[in-house]
């Protein structure tokens, strides 16, 4: 038996509806498997700007580093996107990751069979995606130095993008690992045609691999090739490994690959402490309160917090066969039913639940 303090993270927009359907999903685990699992909800996010000034309150904060795992809906909206605003929700989410040294960011990019057609690209393409990006998630530009000054041509700004060597060993390191327990292969994507930061990126990258890990397949790319890549040739790539920012950029774009942002969890590690799990997509404001949103991403976030934060691997599994085998049985909401009849959040949840209560 394994006891367990699952913090909730709600957030913005749909993170509520949907964070409620992960959070019954794990409820039906623990008692199906004889687990304790005790939930303690917090605040973040421009919820919590509205209320007391602040994206992340100390007690957020310090509710996160005392729990097991971490689920997180999404956070921001329009309400808080002015650009002169003192304090922004995303810089809760960032503060967050920071603190809890949350380095390493997984987000697996699979196409699920049955959802094919819903992708904008060719079935001859997307299907049989199984790629697996790790993202370094506490470093580089979204970290570095930035500020204001006068230039020449009237006010300036500049965002640094610094890399450690450390930081770099570190998360190719896992990325490697990972890519052991898979196909063998791993892509390291940076701009060193251009960028000092990732000539070092690059130079680390190709040693930890020759002495670490000489038996794994490795290549580099450039990020400008990579997204020319990730959509002509998708299936070629296993693991792939970069920087904060490209990373970004790329996992959105390959978030497409299966079709729908609504089944993509991601998981936030860092080297010991609780993880930060959440689905990819953001807080989905036009339509927050209809009780429309697709839970799943959020419901296979559990999952993975299930596999990497309490080690349960057998329940992780049962909760992506549940929604395997939901998604098999033709049940859609809105954003994968394609004009089809469509389920709301908490039928949808419904399912999910029923599948793992056996
Ligand atoms: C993500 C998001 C965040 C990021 C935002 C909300 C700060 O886009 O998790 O990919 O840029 O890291
Ligand atoms: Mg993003």
């Amino acid at each position: 038996m394994t006891s367990a303090t699952i913090v909730l993270l709600p957030g913005d927009g749909i993170g509520p509806e949907i964070v409620e359907q992960g959070r019954r999903v794990l409820d039906a685990v623990g008692l199906r498997c004889g687990h304790e699992f005790e939930f303690v909800t917090a605040e973040i996010g421009g919820k919590a700007i509205d209320r007391i000034g602040d994206p992340l309150p100390p007690e957020t904060l310090a509710a996160c580093r005392d729990g097991s795992a971490i689920l997180l809906g999404a956070v921001g909206g329009p309400k808080w996107d002015d650009p002169s605003a003192k304090t922004r929700p995303e810089q809760g989410l960032l503060t967050l990751r920071k603190e809890l040294c949350l380095f390493a960011n997984l987000r697996p990019i699979t196409a699920h069979g049955q959802l094919v057609d819903a992708s904008p690209l060719k079935r001859e393409i997307v299907e049989g995606v199984d790629i697996l990006f790790f993202r370094e998630l506490t470093g580089g530009i979204y970290f570095g130095d930035s500020g204001r000054r006068q230039g020449e041509g009237g006010e300036a700004a500049f965002s640094e993008m610094v890399y450690e060597t450390a930081e770099i060993e570190r998360i190719v390191r896992l990325a490697a690992r990972a890519a052991l327990g898979r196909r063998g292969k791993l892509t390291s994507v940076d701009k060193a045609n251009v960028l000092e930061v990732s000539r070092l990126w690059r130079q680390v990258a190709q040693r930890v691999m020759e002495d670490e890990f000489p038996e794994i397949e490795y290549e580099v790319v450039l990020v400008d090739a990579m997204a020319m890549h990730l959509i002509s040739r998708p299936k070629d790539f296993d693991v792939v490994v970069t920087g904060n920012m490209f990373g970004d950029i790329l996992t959105d774009e390959g978030s497409m690959l299966p079709g729908s942002l609504g089944l993509l969890p991601s998981a936030s590690l860092g080297e010991s402490g609780p993880g930060l799990y959440e689905p990819i997509h953001g807080s989905a404001p036009d339509i927050a309160g209809q009780g429309i949103a697709n839970p799943l991403a959020t419901i296979l976030a559990g999952a993975m917090l299930l596999r990497h934060s309490l080690e349960l691997v057998a329940e992780a599994e049962m909760v992506e066969a549940a929604v395997a085998g939901v998604l098999d049985g033709g049940h859609r909401t809105a954003d994968i039913a394609a004009g089809g009849e469509s389920l709301s959040t908490e039928a949808m949840g419904d399912l999910v639940v029923a599948a793992v209560a056996g």
